[in-house]
């Protein structure tokens, strides 16, 4: 591996900075957590430091969406899992926070607030500038060891990821060392063609990754499914009126450009469900009314997309391809991934979301890689470097030489 793991560490007694994700979903009536996965996952590594003094750090959400909030209930669902107590504090950066740092003893556990509250956490950032932000030049002379795990943000930029190992040991995480390990050997023996089946919610970000993955060789077929699949029928005017969500007008052209330049690419759904007071109701593509809520994937469109999976020597799927949460709209998401599950291609699946339907199905075993991660991975996938993994990278080589 050319990043370190907590096994190149002496960590009993030590001040460490551990960046987690435990960006979780969140009921937007209640404000609840609805889904305590990513929370979960960040026992393994807390394990492993038992002996530390450990500064678990996180955002929640994005500023202004209906997901941002703090993380005093992400502290109560971490001390029920681990069955002790978990310290909080209602800041980031500030004399609060730093208190509670310097009052930590071996084996105490402190979670800092939502890291987003710190504006600098929402900007991208060099290396090189993260290091001189205000979060990192305050913090870090607290810590003596910087721990990354937080795989499904290792594209972005931000101080807490990039930042801290400029200026402190930096090693991965057991979250970050498995999905660093696995995805590397499997990208070795991965084979063409390459199927892409894309989902999930966060379409400006999406779309950036298609023209990547096509550019690099990394998309023979991409299988549109979800909002991303709307917005390509839109820009092919296949739904006649505006879908209603934000910045349409530049997704829908970006996604007609891509159509323009890459014909033979993308395959988008011939029929869909919609729902109907409850009901579901299965047509043609053409036949979409204006009101029509579009909840999941038709028979015909799962028939034609399981074909090309099939034919796969490599299938990546990442995000649901409907309401899967609705059971009469879960069809399409449990069906593609029964085919993903029975090709012959190396698999790879990615995302909370697909991973539970995935597991309830029994079908786990039976794919070479599940990857909690979402944009990070399908950025990975492109073959372009993650911030994360090169400031790993970086800062396992500045270690070892000295
Ligand atoms: C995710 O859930 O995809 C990660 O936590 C990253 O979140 P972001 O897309 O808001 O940066
Ligand atoms: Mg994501």
């Amino acid at each position: 591996m050319k990043v370190l793991t907590l096994d190149d560490f002496d960590l009993k007694g030590k001040t460490v900075f551990l960046r987690v994700d435990m960006n979780c979903p969140i009921d937007p009536d209640s404000m609840e957590i609805s889904g305590t996965k990513r929370i979960e996952e960040a026992i393994e590594t807390l394990q492993s430091l038992k002996e530390a003094k450990v500064v678990v750090a996180s955002h929640q959400g994005r500023v202004g969406n209906d997901d941002y909030t703090g993380m005093d209930k992400h502290a109560k669902v971490l001390e029920k899992l681990m069955g002790k107590k978990i310290k909080y504090v209602e800041d980031t950066i500030g004399e609060a926070a730093q208190n509670a740092i310097r009052n930590l003893h071996d084996g105490e556990i402190l979670l800092l607030d939502n890291l987003r509250l710190c504006a600098e956490e929402n900007y991208e950032f060099t290396p090189e500038n993260a290091a001189k932000t205000i979060m990192v030049t305050r913090l870090s002379k607290l810590f003596d060891l910087c721990v990354l795990d937080s795989f499904p943000s290792a594209h972005r930029s931000h101080p807490s990821i990039v930042g801290f190992p400029q200026v402190l040991p930096a090693c991965a995480g057991r979250i970050v060392e498995r999905e660093v390990r696995n995805l590397d050997e499997i990208m070795t023996v991965a084979k063409a063609p390459h199927v892409i089946v894309l989902g999930g919610s966060k379409v400006p970000d999406r779309l950036e990754a298609i023209k990547l993955l096509i550019q690099n060789g990394r998309a023979d077929h991409v299988l549109l499914t979800g909002v991303i699949a709307n917005v390509f029928m839109r820009a092919q005017a296949r739904i006649k009126s505006p879908l209603g969500i934000k910045r349409e007008d530049e997704v829908v052209s970006k996604a007609h450009a891509l159509i323009g330049e890459y014909p033979d690419v993308f395959a988008t759904p011939v029929d869909i469900a919609i729902d109907k007071d409850g009901a579901r109701v299965e047509m043609d593509v053409r036949e979409i009314a204006k009101t029509d809520k579009i909840y999941d994937l038709g028979p015909k469109t799962v028939e034609y997309y399981s074909k090309l999976i099939a034919g796969a020597g490599t299938v990546f799927i990442s995000g649901p391809a409907g309401f899967f949460e609705k059971e009469n709209f879960s069809y399409g998401t449990k069906a593609l991934l029964d085919s993903v599950a029975n090709s012959m291609a190396t698999t790879i699946v990615s995302g909370g979301h697909l991973t539970s339907v995935l597991k309830k199905l029994g079908l786990a075993e039976k794919i070479d890689h599940i990857s909690t991660a979402g944009g990070a991975l399908v950025l990975y996938l492109t073959g372009e470097k993650l911030p994360m993994i090169k400031a790993l990278e970086d800062a396992a080589m500045k270690y070892r030489s000295k």
